[in-house]
């Protein structure tokens, strides 16, 4: 792999803001090329959103934030009513872009908020850049926090299964349930993990695998069918994954197979822990109005440019589902753990606020 081979990958960053241009490690060539892209156009920031060179909630989140600081310099407004609906439509192309996880419109809003307050059409390209670097900056640090609440819930020489890919790649920099892995490990305690594949696109392979083995460790990789085999045989004592919107009931959207992931954990009594920043959680939508993205056949029909599967055979590829909070032993915040009943916990991280 041709990449700076200087410090681990949490210590690069995802996605960030530099010389008013956006610049992304580019996650569709991840593992075998290490490509960065930069992007002075909020539409070529939408493109990569939906194409997933950069991906996984709080990611996207922060990546939308920087398309607007893209927009508001490409404006040509003069007032700031035309900036404001300059910034509207940038906003409604980047929020089009994935449906499922929350961040993407969280960032998106919290930009808009912002740009409104302004004056003048300098303050608010001033504010609106100023706060999306913030954004970034605030990611990290939400992340470590996350990570260290999450650590206490793991131990020594535990092998810890993880779906997708929830690390630094996800986030900024650090990640979410990597994170807390991270946090373990940092805090003294030996610990495993077991990436699972991830078909159809493979996040657990070519992301979580390649970060996790760069940062130096102990990864296996099993293909997402070998769940039940490494719960029913021993290999896996917890799990812990990502999510790209957590509803107030406690109902956790995440990448396709996490329901099948914690059906698993459930039947074998091993614990299910999800864990992601508070932007993830949707107070107002309710679990049965979640959208989950439908994504293309291709992507299950073929692995790579090889073909897999019949010519012209139907497909049905959704790119998320639903996991209950019956199945979840503990949802990680940067404000602390929600546990059962989920509904009364996740109001009082909120009020922590
Ligand atoms: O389709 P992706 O790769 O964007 O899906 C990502 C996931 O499902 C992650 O688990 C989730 O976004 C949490 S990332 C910290």
């Amino acid at each position: 792999m041709d990449k700076q081979s200087t410090g681990t990958l949490s210590s690069l960053r995802t996605v960030e803001w530099k010389n008013n241009k956006v610049v992304m490690i580019d996650q569709t060539k991840l593992p075998n090329d290490f490509v960065l892209v930069e992007y002075d156009d909020f539409n070529q920031v939408a493109d990569a959103i939906r194409t997933l060179v950069v991906r996984g909630a709080p990611a996207i989140g922060v990546s939308g934030a920087f398309g607007l600081a893209l927009a508001v310099l490409q404006s040509k407004a003069t007032t700031k009513d035309e900036l404001l609906s300059d910034l509207e439509n940038a906003k409604n192309i980047l929020f089009e872009t994935r449906p499922t996880a929350v961040n993407l419109g969280w960032g998106l809003e919290k930009i808009m908020n912002v740009a409104k307050s302004g004056e003048t059409i300098e303050q608010i390209k001033e504010l609106v850049i100023s706060t999306a670097k913030k954004m970034a900056d605030e990611d990290i640090e939400i992340n470590k926090t996350m990570g260290k609440n999450g650590s206490v819930l793991f131990d020594d020489n535990d092998t810890i299964m993880t779906h997708c890919n929830a690390g630094a790649l996800a986030t900024v920099a650090y990640g979410t349930a990597l994170g807390v892995i991270r946090a373990t490990k940092e805090s003294g305690k030996n610990v495993k993990v077991i990436a699972t594949e991830t078909r159809p696109i493979q996040q657990g392979s070519r992301l979580t695998a390649f970060e996790l083995k760069h940062d130096g460790f102990d990864v296996s990789l099993i293909p997402d069918t070998a769940v039940g085999y490494s719960m029913a045989n021993g290999l896996v004592n917890k799990v812990v994954v990502g999510a790209d919107r957590i509803v107030k009931t406690g109902h956790v959207f995440n990448k396709i197979g996490t329901y099948q992931v914690a059906t698993m954990a459930k039947q074998h009594g091993i614990p299910f822990y999800v864990a992601a920043p508070l932007s993830t959680i949707d107070m107002k939508t309710k679990a049965e109005d979640v959208i989950i993205e439908m994504r293309k056949g291709s992507e299950v029909t073929g692995i790579g440019d090889k073909k897999t599967a019949p010519d012209d055979i139907d497909v049905i590829n959704p790119a998320f589902d639903m996991t209950p909070p019956d199945l979840i032993s503990g949802i990680i915040t940067e404000k602390g753990v929600a546990t059962a009943p989920f509904e009364e916990s996740i109001s009082k991280l909120f009020e922590a606020n």
